[in-house]
């Protein structure tokens, strides 16, 4: 069976720069949220003794480590004045968001943010604005009163719908600031399984079912061809493969590379 990985499948650089960081950490840190929508990653993080919570009020004691997600002020603020130490591992693209956001609420504009709004990164940038408004898609566009706005998007959007939702605004809202804001891991990631998706009988998409942009390359190459979303190899299911002759394999931002070989190594010896 012929077995081709997408480029830039798995961890992207903001991912990869988090685990580096708590690495080298207090190992009785807690981890504020979902670090990574990874189980096995969580799992291990969990036995060498990282605790985590979704609750500031049930850290007695730090470090509390704030994943790449991110957090509002608000909640930055509340660990520090609790005392206790903060390992910040949000990625610097996220930290853009909330940097341009908050510049553009004070020069008047309402934000728009295309996205989901139970997100953690979603809840960290609308936790810093007024009156921000979330959408996720192109027929919410409707229920916006006239004014003076700005879209951004969650960094881990489709990037084609992102352009939909933008120039459907741009026809209804004279007085309109775009910033795209998805990510270049993101962009990257969804060109090079869109390309290989084209090549290919099957794609297969490993990540959890959990995580955003996972979901987003499932969607995106299931446009093109048949296309499985998997957590991990145990998802592999036989009669997928059967008359195919070469598959091809893309994953999330937070899938780790082992888990990648092993469902490659598996796929190539059907
Ligand atoms: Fe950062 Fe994009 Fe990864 S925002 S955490 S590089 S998916």
């Amino acid at each position: 069976m012929k077995v081709t990985l997408a480029e830039y499948s798995g961890f992207c650089f903001g991912v990869s720069n988090a685990l580096k960081k708590i690495k080298n950490s207090n190992s009785n840190a807690y981890i504020l949220g979902k670090l990574i929508h990874n189980n096995e990653v969580v799992d291990e993080l969990k036995r060498k003794g990282f605790k985590f919570t979704e609750n500031i009020a049930e850290i007695g004691k730090g470090p509390v480590i704030i994943s790449a997600h991110g957090v509002s002020d608000s909640i930055t603020k509340e660990i520090k004045e609790k005392g206790l130490e903060i390992i910040d591992t949000t990625c610097p693209l996220v930290k853009n968001v909330h940097k341009i956001t908050k510049e553009l609420e004070k020069q008047g504009y309402r934000i728009i943010i295309f996205g989901d709004k139970e997100h953690t990164e979603v809840k960290g940038i609308i936790g810093n604005l007024n009156s921000p408004i979330v959408i996720s898609s192109i027929s919410e566009i409707r229920n916006i009163p006239k004014g003076k706005y700005a879209l951004v998007s969650q960094t881990t959007q489709d990037v084609l719908k992102f352009k939909e939702i933008s120039d459907k605004l741009k026809e209804k809202i004279s007085d309109l600031v775009i910033k795209d804001t998805i990510c270049s891991a993101t962009k990257s990631r969804q060109e090079k399984s869109k390309e290989l998706a084209k090549k290919v009988g099957l794609m297969i998409v490993i990540g959890s079912r959990h995580s955003a942009n996972t979901k987003r390359l499932a969607e995106i190459c299931s446009k093109i061809v048949e296309t499985k979303h998997i957590e991990n190899e145990s998802g592999l299911k036989e009669e997928w493969f059967s008359g195919k002759q070469h598959i091809g394999v893309t994953a999330g931002a937070s899938t780790p590379d082992y888990i990648i070989k092993r469902v490659v190594e598996i796929i190539k010896a059907k």
